[in-house]
């Protein structure tokens, strides 16, 4: 009986070691075949770095303009088909979408590179310099675009285990001189949230004040709205040496452009912050001509969606207040620019776990919200996104010159970095809210 009843327990233990053992296999299979996306990740990141750089240093070696950037489409287009996927060019003019299907269900999102370049003769005397003189990728978009096509790559590889859509947005114009609809906006006019609906969108800029392996970001505003405006003022031509026979609009000018400071530090609720810059200013004849007009151009930049809304009408009220006190006259056009970037809370917290898990808590640091502006928030005013910073500073190497500089030269060592830390976030966000 003992001893049966031992055969029977040895039977049940070999019978559930042998269910464990084929389990466990079962599982090691699926992992070696399908699945740990996490490691797969963090491999596959590694294993196409080299790819990655190479891309980048081709982008950095034929920058184009805002609008005009042919030749970084068709190679962005190019690689996309090779990865497998069927992208679509002309979007906003140059703009290349593509979209990857996931093999299992599960939400759709977006991941945004800009693509253009900046009208600035590069320094840096780097092996891969522009050669296209006069141009150069002095932003990083470069990075944003190769990273963005390594996600593409890397997520490519493992479609049939992606639970969901991801629209890859290669964008346009960032950078659009003033006056133009930056790229942001024409592809949402046009449509680039629909069709797959959008659920959120992600989106990275390098940064030159983080040190390489570092990440930043902060919740809720991130960016500033940026507006520009003209104001001309119209006075009375007079001899200079009987000015009451004119009106001096250089006088009403300079009245306006000290009193529009108030609105900064008497009008607006200062735990908002605004700034208000003239940053030119056009007029006069010759030195003994009362002048009978004065151009002032400038920006407002703002973090706060209010204020945003309110600083027209108050800059309205000043220049109306002031010309009308000495008789001038004026026309005052005022156009809205990209609105404040918003990094959505939710979305934001969420995304952060990514981050951290990805590069370490300590490598993760929250950053004080910037006056410069991007236009990643048509994007994100549309639906909920999140903007992160990729440290790319380097002091040993002197990789500390600034963006927009042209001696910026940020550490290759983030391109790596920042496609395992997107693809991770987007990995876990569709994860995360698929049913
Ligand atoms: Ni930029």
């Amino acid at each position: 009986m003992q001893i049966k009843f031992s055969t029977v327990i040895l039977r049940k233990l070999l019978v559930s070691s042998a269910l464990l053992i084929s389990i466990l296999s079962h599982e090691n299979f699926v992992t070696a075949q399908d699945g740990n996306m996490d490691n797969f990740i963090d491999s596959k990141s590694s294993k196409i770095a080299k790819d990655v750089k190479k891309w980048r240093r081709h982008l950095h070696e034929n920058p184009e303009l805002s609008s005009e950037e042919f030749k970084t489409a068709k190679y962005v287009e190019s690689l996309l088909k090779k990865f497998g996927l069927k992208p679509q060019n002309g979007v906003a003019k140059t703009g290349v979408v593509a979209v990857l299907q996931g093999g299992l269900p599960g939400p759709t999102v977006a991941i945004r590179a800009d693509m253009d370049a900046l009208p600035i003769l590069e320094e840096t005397g780097l092996k891969f310099s522009s050669k296209n003189k006069g141009v150069m990728h002095a932003c990083g978009h470069d990075f944003h675009t190769s990273i963005l096509l390594g996600v593409a790559k890397l997520l490519s590889e493992r479609k049939k285990d992606i639970p969901g859509t991801i629209k890859f947005i290669f964008q346009p114009a960032e950078e659009a001189p003033s006056g133009q609809l930056v790229g942001a906006r024409l592809m949402v006019d046009e449509g680039v949230l629909k069709n797959p609906d959008i659920e959120a969108i992600f989106g990275l800029h390098v940064e030159p004040e983080l040190d390489v392996g570092d990440l930043g970001y902060a919740s809720g505003p991130f960016m500033a709205s940026s507006d520009l405006f003209t104001i001309t003022i119209k006075g009375k031509r007079s001899h200079g040496a009987y000015p009451w026979k004119g009106i001096d609009a250089i006088l009403v000018a300079a009245e306006v452009v000290t009193s529009l400071q108030t609105i900064v530090s008497r009008r607006i609720d200062a735990r908002k912050p605004v700034v208000i810059t003239i940053g030119k200013i056009n007029g006069g004849e010759n030195f003994n001509i009362i002048a009978d007009e004065v151009v002032l151009e400038g920006t407002v930049r703002t973090l706060d969606p209010d204020a945003h809304a309110k600083v027209p009408e108050l800059m309205k009220e000043i220049i109306d207040g002031i010309t009308s006190a000495h008789g001038a006259k004026y026309e005052f056009s005022y156009t809205r620019g990209a609105p404040v970037t918003v990094n959505d809370p939710e979305l934001t917290a969420n995304s952060v776990s990514s981050l951290e898990n990805t590069s370490g808590i300590d490598s993760v640091h929250i950053t004080t919200p910037t006056m410069g502006a991007e236009d990643f928030a048509w994007f994100a005013n549309e639906v909920p996104g999140f903007y992160f910073d990729l440290g790319v500073r380097n002091e040993k190497e002197g990789k500390i010159y600034g963006v927009h500089t042209a001696l910026f030269n940020p550490d290759e060592r983030a391109l790596e970095i920042g496609v395992r830390v997107m693809s991770n976030v987007v990995i876990d966000y569709l994860r995360n809210n698929s049913k």
